[in-house]
């Protein structure tokens, strides 16, 4: 098998076929240490939990996650807690970096002396349409070729290997949205005992956390924003307007990085041509409202990994057959659960009709039983269409 691309989908990918004795090379791009400090999401679902424990990277996870049983919606001045485990079946959320979860992926993939390269440049593929694609690649200065039985591409939205499937075969959906997310970490313990979304006349707001000492809060702003040009008052400022609240108080501290990330969906159908396998961004994208990304990842590596198995084993193509279709349906679920986040909490222009649709919405999510109840099981993972 190769993999390119070291992100959650091809560490996740690789990790499981070790485990099941399949063996691949792992060729990513950028530095190790580039790769563990990318600062992304962290919203564990508990499928994914039970995947990464499973594969024996559990326990740094286990020890410094922090369970979620809730989230909090804010909109109109007052906040309203959405028990999501009491609703999804007592399935709950794990706070942990997706920064962490590669952290351990590559860790133990080192660990087991299997392959996994950094810093590979000019990657391309050749072949896909035979049993026997290639990978072509420079590394340490020197031309390589890897002859495959299958290729996965993991190598993310802006990655190579979607471009060998023939435009005319690939169907893609896609939506920009005409805002962006500010993000900062900061050196303060969290000021909330959950997340909160926040719906605001000034723009969305979300906070969240990474651990007891670090604050992970970001702001609705242009998606072409300078996150530089952001001074750090500024945006305390910012944060504590659109999240106030009578008797609480946002505890500001030092601000250790801030980034502007765009929104978009982005949904590529078939996810395989020939011998080539698309698995994670490399085939979808979500706006990170519905915290969906990494999940659904480490839900197509899975799929993946298993119909693989079945096939080394001799039992049949029907699995890598089915790959595709079996991906794409948990994506839409996610796409669709994505935009709809997105479209309740944020403020999109001068839109006066809109926003009394989105404060119905929010007013209607956390007063039905039924409506709360279909927030959370998407946020926690829908386990039915994940068979
Ligand atoms: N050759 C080798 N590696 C590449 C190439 C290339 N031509 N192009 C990109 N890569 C690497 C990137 O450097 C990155 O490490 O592929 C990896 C892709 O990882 P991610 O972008 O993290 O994508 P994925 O593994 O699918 O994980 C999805 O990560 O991007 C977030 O929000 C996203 O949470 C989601 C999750
Ligand atoms: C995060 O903690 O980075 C985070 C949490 C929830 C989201 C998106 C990002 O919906």
């Amino acid at each position: 098998m190769g993999i390119v691309g070291a992100g959650p989908a091809g560490l996740t990918l690789a990790r499981l076929l070790e485990r099941a004795g399949i063996e691949s090379v792992v060729l990513e791009d950028r530095t190790r240490e580039h790769v563990e400090h990318r600062t992304r999401a962290g919203v564990l679902e508990h499928g994914t939990v039970d995947l990464l424990r499973d594969v024996g990277v559990g326990e740094r996870l286990d020890r410094e996650g922090i369970v979620h049983r809730g989230i909090h919606l804010q909109f109109a001045g007052a906040r309203h807690h959405v028990p999501l485990a009491e609703l999804a079946g007592g399935r709950g959320i794990v706070i942990y970096g997706q920064t962490e979860v590669v952290k351990d992926l590559i860790a133990a993939r080192l660990e087991s002396g299997h392959p996994l390269l950094f810093e590979v440049a000019d990657v391309r593929l050749a072949g896909v349409e035979t049993d026997r694609p290639r990978i072509l690649f420079v590394h340490a200065g020197a031309q390589r070729e890897l002859e495959c039985d299958v290729v996965a591409g993991c190598d993310g939205f802006h990655g190579i290997t979607r471009g060998s499937i023939p435009s005319e075969l690939l169907r893609v959906y896609e939506r920009e949205y005409p805002y962006g997310w500010l993000g900062i970490l900061a050196a303060v313990a969290p000021s909330i005992d959950e997340l909160v979304y926040a719906h605001h006349e000034r723009g969305f707001a979300l906070l969240s956390l990474r651990s007891p000492e670090l604050s992970r809060y970001y702001i609705q702003c242009a998606p072409d924003e300078d996150a530089d040009a952001w001074e750090d008052a500024h945006i305390w400022e910012e944060l504590r307007r659109r999240t106030a609240l009578d008797g609480w108080e946002l505890e500001e501290g030092p601000i250790l990085e801030k980034g502007v990330t765009g929104m978009r969906s982005f949904v590529a159908d078939p996810m395989r041509h020939g011998r080539l396998f698309l698995v994670g961004d490399a085939a979808h994208i979500v706006p990170p409202t519905g915290a969906k990304g990494l999940n659904l990842a480490v839900a197509d590596a899975r799929t993946l990994a298993e119909a693989l198995v079945e096939w080394y084993a001799g039992r049949g193509t029907a699995g890598l057959d089915a790959y595709s279709e079996t991906c794409l349906r948990r994506v839409w679920r996610a796409e669709h659960f994505s935009y709809w986040m997105t479209s309740m909490l944020h403020r999109n222009g001068d839109d006066p009709f809109e926003e009394q649709l989105q404060l119905s919405q929010l007013r209607y999510v956390t007063s039905s039983r039924a409506a709360a109840a279909s927030l959370a099981e998407n946020y926690v993972g829908l386990t039915t269409i994940m068979a």
